[in-house]
């Protein structure tokens, strides 16, 4: 169900839950000043109390509201990224942010997301945490059905455009002294590196629930070996490419098309388990540069049947 930007604020100041649109995917929001509504995120979820959420803000000042972070880098990587699809995990104000948000861990992550509706709205209310509004270990949602299939068809969306990105925003922190990378994303490593001006390390931590399990994940199985087998029921491909015929196609695009891809996957991957499909084979020919990077990772983790530990990749 569709909500003014006023109903929004309403109900968050009302220690509620609403959902809301990013330019990556769609979020479940509370304000940060709201256990309750912070509570009731992580049951709507299914969520482990130990995976710690995203606070999204809207101007930089937040930002040093709820960290200390002294690093020279930092002002370069905010200006090249925010707002937009980056979260920065910095050392929390631990009494400025909820031991909950962080799971009790001292550093709490951060992102000023690019979505005008999103951005006018944390103006008024301050900043919100948002983990992407799906069902735990389920694929996020890129569309405003997939968050009423998830949450229930009264569930209260704020109004505004539909993600653009398809998926979710960068991980990136500077923890014991050097800049990592927590999760892959929308912003390509390339990018980060190249403003940072070194190489980004690939973060052992093993706390971020979301890199080492089996994740984003539709019902059916995925295969990603070199063709498809002659028993999968759905093949996911590309449009510049012939396939053997198979009762289901869906299309991510063209094959050189990163960002079509990206902004197809989820809703595919969801397609599947509305269709009740349990053998689907995904085409994973493509470069791996950039943008596509992130997605071969999506992918993998999509299709992994086992906790799959990607600081191995
Ligand atoms: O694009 C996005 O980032 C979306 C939209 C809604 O903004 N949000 C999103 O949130 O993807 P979520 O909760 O689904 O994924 C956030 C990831 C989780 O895997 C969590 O474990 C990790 O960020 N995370 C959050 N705080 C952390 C921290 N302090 N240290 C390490 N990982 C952290
Ligand atoms: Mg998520």
């Amino acid at each position: 169900m569709d909500i003014t930007k006023l109903q929004a604020k309403k109900l968050l100041l009302d220690d509620q839950v609403i959902a809301v649109p990013t330019e990556t995917v769609y979020g479940l929001a509370a304000s940060i000043y709201s256990e309750k509504g912070i509570r009731k995120i992580f049951n709507l979820k299914k969520r482990s109390l130990s995976n710690p959420l995203i606070i999204h803000i809207s101007q930089y000042n937040q930002f040093k509201n709820l960290t200390s972070i002294s690093n020279k880098e930092i002002e370069k990587i905010i200006e090249a990224f925010w707002p937009g699809p980056l979260t920065i995990i910095a050392p929390a104000k631990v009494d400025q942010v909820s031991a909950t948000i962080r799971a009790n861990f001292a550093t709490v992550a951060i992102r000023m997301p690019k979505h005008p509706d999103l951005q006018k709205l944390i103006d008024e209310v301050g900043p919100i945490v948002a983990p992407s509004a799906n069902l735990s270990g389920k694929p996020s949602s890129t569309k405003k059905n997939h968050v009423l299939h998830d949450f229930g068809l009264d569930f209260p969306i704020l109004e505004g455009e539909e993600p653009d990105c398809g998926i979710e925003s960068t991980i990136i922190g500077y923890v014991d002294g050097k800049w990592q990378l927590f999760r892959l994303g929308y912003i390509s490593q390339e990018e980060i590196e190249n403003v940072l001006g070194c190489p980004l390390i690939y973060s052992s931590l093993t706390i971020t629930p979301g890199r080492m399990f089996k994740h984003y994940s539709p019902n059916a199985e995925l295969s990603t070996s070199l063709s498809p087998d002659r028993n999968v029921e759905a093949i996911i491909g590309f449009d510049d490419r012939t396939y053997p015929k198979s009762q289901y196609f869906f299309s991510m695009g063209s094959s050189t098309n990163s960002k079509l891809i990206a902004k197809s996957l989820y809703s595919i991957l969801r397609k599947l388990d509305e269709l009740n499909i349990s053998r689907a084979w995904i085409d994973t020919n493509f470069t791996s540069k950039q943008l596509f990077t992130s997605i071969k990772e999506r992918i993998k983790r999509a299709s992994a049947r086992e906790p799959y530990d990607c600081t191995r990749h």
